[in-house]
């Protein structure tokens, strides 16, 4: 399994800022716009282009253009949503698909409540959008749902990554690729990432 983490002096300071607890919602929202678009610019590295004919004003020169199927994008609900706006900036073409999961709070097992996927997921890169990985079985679990749906390449992409998330998607989904912000130590015996930034999707929609 191939892993990347965010290597840029403002990455580091927007992480910084949205693991800070008195950031507003507003503020957390934005941020995660900003290391969705660093982390759109690190995950979409695989896509294809091919040698097209174009003019300019003064002659014709052959230039790489994106080619294939669009991409998709499939933010895993509720977090996920807030890293689209920034991929769509970057892949305007990009089809959306959704996957609806929730921890159970005792078990921390994945509940899958929803699935809609856009056709021809074999021919499309897909980038699976999360902002935690805490213990990796909703990630998991979001990986087997596009699979069996057709997608054969994956780049699951979040901000914060725990260890314990990285080592169960090495040994469930070797085959994917992840775009992480950061690693982070450890997860506390309630499943939650240290030192982390809290629950994302209550960060991200203002539920606290
Ligand atoms: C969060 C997060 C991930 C999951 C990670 O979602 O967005 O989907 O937890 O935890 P895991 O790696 O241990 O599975 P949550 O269940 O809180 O749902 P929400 O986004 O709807 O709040
Ligand atoms: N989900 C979150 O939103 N935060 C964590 O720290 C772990 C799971």
């Amino acid at each position: 399994m191939h892993i990347t983490f965010l290597d840029h002096p403002l990455a580091l300071h927007k992480l910084s800022l949205l693991r800070d607890r008195g950031t507003p919602v507003i503020l957390f929202r934005s941020l995660t716009e900003e290391l969705g678009l660093m982390l759109a610019v690190e995950a979409t590295r695989n896509l294809s282009t091919a040698a097209t004919l174009i003019e300019t004003p003064l002659e014709q020169i052959n230039c790489q253009m994106m080619c294939g199927p669009d991409p998709v994008l499939v933010p895993v609900l509720r977090a996920g949503l807030g890293l689209v706006p920034a991929f769509l900036k970057l892949l305007p073409t990009a089809k959306v698909g959704h996957i609806g999961l929730y921890r159970d709070h005792e078990s921390l097992e994945p509940v899958p409540y929803y699935c809609n996927l856009p056709p021809r997921l074999e021919e499309r890169t897909l980038y699976l959008l999360d902002p935690m990985l805490a213990t990796g079985g909703s990630a998991a679990e979001a990986i087997r749902q596009v699979k069996d749906a057709g997608a054969k390449s994956i780049t699951l992409v979040c901000v914060i990554a725990a260890p314990e998330g990285v080592a169960r998607l090495e040994k469930d989904h070797p085959d994917i690729r992840i775009v992480a912000g950061a690693m982070d130590r450890e997860l506390d015996e309630n499943g939650y990432i240290l030192p982390g930034l809290g629950d994302a999707g209550d960060r991200i929609f203002g539920t606290i």
